[in-house]
């Protein structure tokens, strides 16, 4: 008797103590992570993306962000360039994933640095840079992103159901026509106008240089609505899951994994105070259930 309140009453405390550090470790994440890559020649840094990275970060308070680390270089080490760049940003997200898997992602590539995103998410082949069709990034990087911002990308074609602008002409690495992305296409906004000399046959190189100015806020209004999506998504999945009374306060301190968005933040209770709340809570709870089973 004794010896089975014992166990009980432990399992409850190290369930507890489990579910405390995992929040501590994350309480260091943020709620959102921009991830950018820039376009080729470009220094080291977000380049052109910068736009939309900037506008993400000031539109989601305490939001990180990191550049894709890649040559970005042209002429005859273009080819290479894409192929370090696109395992760059599996290796990148993968690893911030593993660190923060709660934490939703969102990609910003601009040209070169667009060419590596789209190849990462949606696959291959792209000439001598990639041969597979598979995606390179994790299943938690897949599951995690909540938009993907392409801007001026070289594999540009007509007739994909996430191009924005007046482009009909492909970019000089176009996808073959009938390409689809399926797991991503609604998350994804790729920019592009016909003037474009690098993801259509344009010849206008202001064009090219000018989404940030002329789709950036477009682009920032679409992240945000994927993000709260996601974000409110993933609170009814896991209210969803709950079934009986006990459940029911699991199941809030479960929903504090889902990220709150910028706009519904700042009604949710800060997670490290309701978490070591919960955490209590369901210690005594659990004590108490044990009492009445002995
Ligand atoms: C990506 O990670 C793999 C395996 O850890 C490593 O071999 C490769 O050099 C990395 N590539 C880049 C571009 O970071
Ligand atoms: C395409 O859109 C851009 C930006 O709105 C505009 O400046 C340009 O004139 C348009 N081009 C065509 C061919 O419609
Ligand atoms: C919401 O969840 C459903 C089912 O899990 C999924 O099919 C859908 O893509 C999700 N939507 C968003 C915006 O994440
Ligand atoms: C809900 O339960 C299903 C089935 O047990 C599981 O696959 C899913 O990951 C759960 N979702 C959450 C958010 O806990
Ligand atoms: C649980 O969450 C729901 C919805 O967010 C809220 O209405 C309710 O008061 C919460 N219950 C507890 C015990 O915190």
């Amino acid at each position: 008797m004794k010896y089975s309140f014992l166990l009980l009453t432990t399992a409850t405390a190290s369930m507890a103590t489990a579910r405390l550090n995992r929040r501590q470790q994350q309480s260091s994440c943020p709620n959102v992570h921009v991830i950018g890559a820039r376009e080729t020649t470009a220094p080291p840094g977000f380049g052109s993306a910068a736009t939309v990275v900037d506008l993400v970060q000031r539109g989601n308070a305490g939001s990180t962000s990191e550049a894709i680390v890649y040559p970005a270089a042209g002429g005859d080490s273009y080819a290479a360039s894409v192929a370090v760049g696109v395992a760059a940003v599996a290796n990148q997200t993968r690893a911030f994933n593993q660190k923060c898997p709660d934490t939703q992602i969102v990609m910003v590539g601009y040209s070169q640095g667009a060419q590596i995103m789209d190849d990462a998410f949606c696959g291959g082949p792209d000439g001598a840079s990639l041969s597979t069709t598979e995606a390179s990034v994790s299943a938690g990087v897949s599951s995690m992103v909540a938009a993907i911002i392409l801007m001026g990308d070289p594999r540009h074609v007509d007739g994909l159901p996430y191009n924005v602008g007046n482009a009909t002409a492909g970019g000089f690495a176009a996808r073959p026509v009938g390409f689809s992305c399926p797991a991503f296409e609604n998350i994804i906004q790729s920019y592009c106008d016909a003037e474009d000399p690098f993801c259509a046959k344009g010849t206008s190189m202001a064009t090219h240089q000018g989404y940030g100015r002329e789709y950036g806020q477009q682009a920032f209004e679409f992240v945000q609505k994927q993000l709260s999506a996601k974000a409110s998504n993933a609170t009814t999945a896991s209210s969803r899951n709950s079934t009986s009374g006990t459940m029911t306060i699991m199941s809030n301190s479960t929903s504090n994994s889902a990220t709150p968005s910028a706009s519904s933040r700042a009604s949710v209770v800060p997670i490290s105070s309701a978490s070591v709340v919960m955490n209590e809570w369901s210690l005594w709870v659990g004590m108490g259930l044990a009492a009445l089973l002995l």
